[in-house]
C-alpha cells in the first residue's frame, strides 16, 4: 500500500441499491460508458472506467445485495492485477468514501487478501495494486487480518522439505518474539522426559525432531484461552503408507498450526482481553525403521494407553498430548485446530469446517459467527454411542476403528478422552486449503474456521480494554 502513486484512480464500491443514484450525479461520458448495462452493481461485476486519453480513472465494483464483507471488493482486485504492470506500479487507489468505517475495514482486508501471491519460488514476480487507506477503515485491525490470513497460507503453502519440525518452530518462536510473548519449545527425547510420549512416538522416525511449542501471552487477571494445533509438516501416513493420491497435499497437514499461530496473532496484534496459551504439537509423520507400528500400544501423557491400529491416525495423537497439557493449566476456554480426517471432507466438502464441542450451548454462537463472517463453519456431535468403536482388547484406547463410519466423529470422540469435562472445549477438523480458488482466495493454502473463532472469542471476552 503505498503513499505516493504518480495517479490515483477512485474506486467506488456500489450495492444494486446505491447504482441508479450515483450514476445519476455522473457525467455523460460515464454514464456513456456504463450504458447497455454493463455494469449494474451486481455482486462480483466489475467496470473500470476511462478519460478521452484511454487512462483508466475510477474503477467499480458491484456487491448486488449482500453485505460487505472482505471478499466484496476481491473481483475488483483480480481485474486489476491483469492490468499492465506499468500502471499498476505508477497507481494508487482510493476508495470513495460513503461506507461505514467497518465496511471500509473490511474491504482494506479484502484488498490485502486478494493481493497476496505465493511466489517465494517464482524467478518473475508481478506488481500488485496498490490501496491509499481509507480514514475512516481502522487500519490497525485491517493489518492484523491481512497478516494473520497471510500467515496461514504461507505456512501452509510452504513445502515440508522447508517448512520442517525445527522451521515451524522456529516461525511460533519469531511470533512469540513480536509480541513480546513467553516462548519454550521441547525438542525430541526431551518430550519424553517431559511427559508427552504421543507427540514424540510419532515423530522419532524424522530426523527432523518432534517438538511441542508454547507461546505465553497476556495479563494473568484474564480468563485463560488455550489454543492447541496440529503440526504435522508432512503426513506420509507412517508405516501405513497412504497412496500417492492422497499423500500429495500433505504438507499442510500442520494447518491446524498455521490456524492457532494465525489467530494468536490477531488476538495479540488486537491485544483482546484474554490469557493466551498456545500449544503446538510439530512432528513429522515419517517411514523409517525405527517409526511406530500398526500393533503399538503407547503411553499418553493423560495417563491412558493407546493401542496403535493405524498409523495414519497420527494428529489425534499428537494433539491430544497438547489437549492433556492445556486441560492441566485450566483454561476457560480451550480450542484445537487440526486437518484431522478426510472423513470431515466427506461430511462437508472442502469449503466448511466441522466442528464439536463439549458445550452444546456453544454450538450455535460458534456457527453464526462463522456463517455471520464469511467464514463458514457447522456443528457435528460428539455422539457418544461410537465411543465403543475404539474399545481396544489390549490398550485403554485404540487410534481407529475398523468400522469406516463418522471417522470426524470418532476424531472429536477421541481427543474428547483427554479433555477434562470441566473445561468449555471446541474442536475444529478443517481442510486449511481452498481446493479451487477464487477471488481474494487463491487455491493453496487457506483459513478455515479461524476467523469464526475469532469473532466468537471476541464476542466471548470482549474488545480490547
Ligand atoms: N492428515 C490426515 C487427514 C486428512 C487427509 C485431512 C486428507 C485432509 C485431507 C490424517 O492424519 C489422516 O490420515 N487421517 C486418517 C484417519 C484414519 C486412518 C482413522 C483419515 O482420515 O483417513
Ligand atoms: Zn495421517
Ligand atoms: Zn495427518
Amino acid at each position: 500500500m503505498s503513499e505516493s502513486p504518480e495517479s490515483i484512480v477512485s474506486v467506488a464500491v456500489l450495492s444494486k441499491k446505491s447504482f441508479p443514484d450515483w450514476l445519476d450525479a455522473q457525467n455523460a461520458s460515464v454514464k456513456t460508458q456504463l450504458s447497455q448495462g454493463k455494469f449494474e452493481g451486481k455482486k462480483g461485476q466489475v467496470a473500470l472506467l476511462r478519460d478521452t486519453d484511454g487512462q483508466v480513472m475510477a474503477a467499480l465494483c458491484g456487491t448486488g445485495e449482500d453485505a460487505i464483507t472482505p471478499y466484496s471488493i476481491c473481483p475488483l482486485v483480480d481485474v486489476l492485477k491483469k492490468c499492465s504492470h506499468d500502471f499498476i506500479e505508477d497507481t494508487g487507489f482510493s476508495f470513495e468514501e460513503e461506507l461505514s468505517g467497518e465496511e471500509m475495514t473490511n474491504l482494506c482486508i479484502g484488498w490485502g487478501w486478494a493481493n497476496y501471491k505465493f511466489d517465494a519460488y517464482k524467478k518473475n514476480k508481478s506488481p500488485v495494486p496498490k490501496l491509499i487507506w481509507p480514514e475512516a477503515a481502522d487500519e490497525e485491525r485491517a493489518e492484523a487480518f491481512i497478516n494473520a490470513i497471510c500467515l496461514v497460507r504461507n505456512l501452509v503453502n510452504t513445502p515440508a522439505n522447508i517448512l520442517n519440525t525445527n522451521e515451524l518452530a522456529g516461525v511460533a518462536e519469531d511470533i512469540a518474539k513480536t509480541f513480546d510473548a513467553d516462548f519454550r519449545k521441547i525438542v525430541g527425547k526431551d518430550l519424553l522426559d517431559e511427559n508427552y510420549p504421543m507427540i514424540y512416538e510419532v515423530g522419532k522416525a524424522s530426523e527432523n525432531p518432534p517438538q511441542l511449542v508454547e507461546i505465553n501471552w497476556g495479563d494473568n487477571s484474564n480468563p485463560r484461552l488455550s489454543l492447541v494445533g496440529k503440526g504435522v509438516v508432512f503426513d506420509t501416513g507412517g508405516l501405513n503408507l497412504k497412496p500417492p493420491q492422497w499423500m500429495g497435499l500433505m504438507k499442510k497437514d500442520m494447518g491446524g498450526s498455521a490456524h492457532v499461530l494465525g489467530l494468536a496473532w490477531l488476538i495479540m496484534s488486537l491485544n483482546l482481553p484474554v490469557r493466551l496459551q498456545v500449544l503446538v504439537s510439530i512432528a513429522e509423520n515419517s517411514v523409517s525403521d525405527n517409526a511406530f507400528r500398526p500393533g503399538d500400544v503407547i503411553q499418553s501423557r493423560k495417563g491412558l494407553s493407546v493401542e496403535i491400529i493405524d498409523t495414519d491416525a497420527e494428529g489425534r495423537l499428537v494433539v491430544a498430548d497438547a489437549i492433556a497439557k492445556a486441560c492441566e493449566d485450566k483454561p476457560d476456554l480451550l480450542i484445537d485446530f487440526c486437518t484431522l480426517t478426510g472423513a470431515a471432507r466427506v461430511a462437508l466438502g472442502f469449503d466448511i469446517p466441522a466442528f464439536f464441542s463439549n458445550r452444546d450451548e456453544m454450538l450455535d454462537p460458534i456457527k453464526d459467527a462463522g456463517m455471520g463472517n464469511s467464514d463458514p463453519v457447522w456443528p457435528l456431535p460428539l455422539w457418544d454411542g461410537y465411543d465403543r468403536e475404539m474399545d481396544s482388547p489390549i490398550a485403554d484406547v485404540a487410534n481407529d476403528t475398523s468400522m469406516g463410519r463418522a471417522g470426524a466423529i470418532q476424531g472429536g470422540l477421541f481427543l474428547k478422552r483427554f479433555v477434562d469435562p470441566s473445561v468449555d472445549w471446541v474442536h475444529f477438523d478443517c481442510y486449511a486449503w481452498e481446493q479451487y480458488g477464487r477471488a481474494g482466495r487463491p487455491k493453496g493454502g487457506a483459513d478455515t474456521g479461524l476467523r469464526a473463532m475469532f469473532h466468537y472469542i471476541e464476542s466471548r471476552y470482549g474488545k480490547a480494554s
